[in-house]
């Protein structure tokens, strides 16, 4: 990937050179007066500073050395010394003709983890974000070079999975399962999705009002973490059951992970990580629990201890996850471990991470990181409920839009209606949940979302397909286009410079970890893109050096296009 502001930085230090100057922190933007010049150079009034120098005296004599250089078509300096600057056609063309919009490796290992589906339990609406924030930065970060590995980490260990064997014992004592002197093969029973789903809900209210019950269930979860025979291989049952139903969702989000590690598996390195942390001097005893002290004297506000081991002998959330990062660290020594997870859960994470580091956990130089999301709400401000108050299963809210699509989908699409529906619709969705920044709330509109006028993952989709039938048509007419050769008027201009900002959004979206610029950016891409074809008659336009630039410009479009909605995890539907 060629970099267009790179290569403008390097320019202008190029020019402080001649001109005698230091060039550390040389930065250009994008301009905020258009009228002056495409970009900026704001660096002077800091140099005139240091250097005890008129601002003026500084911006002439780079103004001077930039002049000299034909990639500019004009130079000029405004206010105190702001540096303004407008780029040659030529220029622009050669940078946009030999662009070839890859990154190479760069050998770092990003591991990332979301999704966070929890066992036996339907994947819900708080769900969605960390599978699609997650799948796209991970589609990111191999974009840019990065190797990952991504792992769900299901929540298929302790309490909720001690509920519902409970409960399964209580419908079915009979099952072998529960016999615990039974030693032969276990026969198969009917477990179905649509079961744990009713138990699970079922069994958590009852053991909050039957205190039996509840102390019922803290043993058959001792039972499950002491792997007794029987309740193992019923929990493995359920977890090939609820593993295929999670799978299933996750798919049709386009979201996908090379690893379904989950709680249980850092159970595994439990004993192992607690005799290393026993090494080292630092659990303490409090109330009878385990725990690690984390405070520090620069904390605004107080940072519990994190609970290592429970008073009655049992581990927690807090155990699995530093356990699950001590595996990480041995079998696959990540150069950073990114977490993108509800941000409600952000003292967990700082306790846990605290904890890794004054362990040795996790080395210096391994980088962990929380990126939280907020959520989803309703139209009242408060997380997304159904009508009738309850959490909305992921599935639910999916098949509601799809339904909206299907309604507003034309009636000139005769064939495969259903699957382009599907697509139209995840698009409405990962859109609109990637379009606010990864911190903020927002509200689900389903309305908005689907609109096809408006910064909606429809009009993407339906303004990527038009290029490409323009392409189409042309490819159709033998009409062949390999590169631009002239800028024609105000409207290919813009889309140019628009492309010129691939790189430097891409880096933002890495670096805050968000991927709005990214969904911002493309709208303002595709915009620029529609304002051009409405304003210009391309496959008509008899002069064939304007046609060919003006094909290729599509082409380019289309490509960046489609490579952004791939980092997006949006599918592009042939038709729509
Ligand atoms: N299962 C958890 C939940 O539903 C999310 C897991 C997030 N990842 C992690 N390593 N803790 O809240």
């Amino acid at each position: 990937m060629k970099k267009f502001y790179k290569i403008l930085e390097k320019k202008v230090s190029i020019a402080l050179i001649n001109a005698g100057y230091r060039t550390e922190e040389v930065v250009v933007n994008e301009s905020s007066r258009p009228d002056l010049g495409e970009y900026q150079f704001n660096g002077v009034m800091a140099l005139a500073k240091e250097y005890h120098k008129n601002p003026l005296e500084i911006a002439n004599a780079v103004l001077e050395q930039l002049q000299k250089d034909a990639f500019f078509k004009n130079v000029n300096i405004a206010g105190p010394g702001f540096i303004n600057m407008t780029i040659s056609d030529e220029a622009l063309i050669s940078f946009t003709n030999d662009n070839d919009y890859t990154y190479t490796k760069n050998g770092k290992l990003i591991f990332l983890d979301y999704g966070g589906a929890n066992v036996a339990k339907s994947l819900h609406v708080g769900h969605l974000r960390s599978a699609n924030i997650g799948e796209s930065l991970k589609r990111l970060c191999k974009y840019l070079g990065y190797d990952t590995i991504s792992d769900t980490h299901l929540g298929d260990w302790g309490r909720p999975l001690g509920l519902v064997i409970l409960e399964l014992s209580k419908r079915h004592p009979d099952w072998l399962y529960f016999d615990e002197k039974y030693n032969g093969e276990y026969p198969e029973v009917e477990i179905t999705n649509a079961l744990l789903e009713e138990i699970y809900p079922y069994a958590s209210a009852k053991a909050k009002e039957d205190e039996n019950y509840l102390k019922e269930a803290q043993k058959m979860t001792t039972k499950l973490q002491n792997g007794v025979r029987g309740i193992i291989s019923l929990w493995n049952k359920i977890m090939e059951v609820s593993k295929t139903d999670i799978k299933k969702i996750y798919d049709r989000l386009n979201t996908h992970f090379d690893l379904y590690k989950g709680e249980s598996d850092a159970e595994t390195y439990v004993p192992e990580m607690l005799s290393y942390l026993d090494t080292l001097n630092i659990v303490e005893e409090s109330e009878g629990a385990k725990v690690i002290n984390v405070a520090e004297d620069s904390d605004k506000l107080e940072i519990p201890p994190m609970l290592l081991i429970k008073s009655d002998g049992g581990i927690l959330y807090s155990t699995t996850e530093l356990a699950t990062i001590y595996d990480r660290m041995k079998n696959f020594n990540p150069d950073e471990i990114w977490y993108i997870v509800d941000k409600r859960q952000d003292l967990h994470f700082t306790q846990v991470f605290r904890t890794a580091y004054k362990s040795k956990i996790a080395k210096e130089s391994t980088k962990l990181v929380f990126a939280g999301f907020g959520t989803m709400n309703g139209s009242d401000g408060k997380p997304f409920k159904t009508r009738d108050g309850g959490v909305m299963r992921l599935n639910d809210l999916l098949a509601l839009v799809k339904d909206e699509s299907l309604k507003r989908l034309s009636e000139n699409i005769t064939e495969n209606r259903d699957e382009i529906a599907e697509k139209i619709a995840m698009s409405a969705v990962k859109y609109a949940d990637l379009l606010p920044n990864r911190e903020s709330d927002y509200i689900f509109d389903i309305e908005k979302f689907c609109d096809l006028d408006g910064k909606t993952g429809p009009y993407i989709l339906y303004s990527t397909i038009r290029m490409k039938s323009l392409l189409n048509k042309a490819e159709e007419a033998g009409i062949s286009y390999n590169k631009i050769n002239v800028i024609d008027n105000e409207f290919d201009k813009d889309v140019i410079l628009n492309l010129n900002n691939l790189d430097n959004v891409l880096n933002k979206s890495f670096n805050y970890k968000s991927l709005n610029d990214i969904t911002e950016y493309i709208y303002k891409l595709t915009t620029s893109y529609n304002r051009f074809y409405t304003e210009n008659v391309i496959l008509k336009e008899s002069d064939e050096l304007k046609r060919e630039s003006w094909l290729y410009l599509t082409k380019t479009v289309y490509e960046v296009n489609k490579i952004l909605l791939d980092i997006l995890a949006i599918e592009l539907p042939d038709k729509m």
